[in-house]
C-alpha cells in the first residue's frame, strides 16, 4: 500500500456516497498516510482515555484523601490533576491536525481507558500514593509506545510533546514514591 495517496484521488472514489462525503469532510489527512492516520489516532485516543482516567482518579483520592499528612498530600494531588488535565486538549488536538477524531464521551473514554478505576468507599492515604505511582508508570509505558508509533509516522509535533509528558509523569511517579517511604 502507498504511504503517500493525493487527497482527491481518494475523495473522486468515494463521491457516490453520502456517508462518504461526511467521513471526508470530517477526516481530513494532512501528509499522513490513511495507515499512519488509523495508527496514531489509535493509539493517541488509547492515551487520551487513560489521560482522563488517571485525572479523575488523581481528583478522587484529592476529595477523599484523610489522615496526618492530608494538607500535603491533598494539596500534591491537586497539583499532578491539573497536570494531568493540561494534556488532555493537546492529545485530542494533535489527533485533528493530523486528520483523525477523537474521543467523544465518557462512555468513549470507559471503552477506551487501560488504567481501572478505584471505586472503593474508603482508601488509605498510603495505598491511594502507591496506587497513583504505579498508573503514572503504567502512563510512561503507554507514552512511551505512542512515541514509537509517531516517531514512525515521521510526527515529530506529537514525538515532542510526548517527550515531555514523560518527564511530567516520571515527576509524578517521583514524588509520589518518595512520598510512600
Ligand atoms: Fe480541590
Amino acid at each position: 500500500m502507498p504511504s503517500h495517496t493525493h487527497p482527491d484521488a481518494r475523495t473522486a472514489k468515494n463521491h457516490t456516497q453520502d456517508d462518504a462525503r461526511g467521513a471526508d469532510r470530517i477526516n481530513v489527512r494532512d501528509g499522513f498516510s490513511a495507515e499512519d492516520v488509523k495508527n496514531l489516532s489509535s493509539v493517541l485516543n488509547a492515551l487520551l482515555a487513560d489521560v482522563f482516567a488517571l485525572y479523575l482518579k488523581t481528583k478522587n483520592f484529592h476529595w477523599h484523601m484523610s489522615g496526618a499528612h492530608f494538607r500535603d498530600y491533598h494539596l500534591l494531588l491537586d497539583e499532578q490533576a491539573d497536570q494531568i488535565f493540561a494534556i488532555s486538549d493537546d492529545i485530542a488536538e494533535r489527533v485533528r491536525k493530523i486528520g483523525g477524531t477523537t474521543l467523544r464521551s465518557i462512555g468513549h473514554i470507559s471503552k477506551l481507558q487501560r488504567l481501572s478505576d478505584n471505586d472503593q468507599e474508603f482508601v488509605a492515604a498510603r495505598d491511594m500514593l502507591v496506587e497513583l505511582h504505579s498508573d503514572n508508570r503504567a502512563l510512561v509505558d503507554s507514552l512511551r509506545a505512542a512515541h514509537e508509533v509517531a516517531s514512525k509516522a515521521n510526527d515529530y509535533a506529537t514525538t515532542s510533546l510526548i517527550e515531555n509528558w514523560i518527564d511530567e509523569a516520571e515527576r509524578r511517579a517521583w514524588f509520589l514514591f518518595e512520598s510512600t517511604r
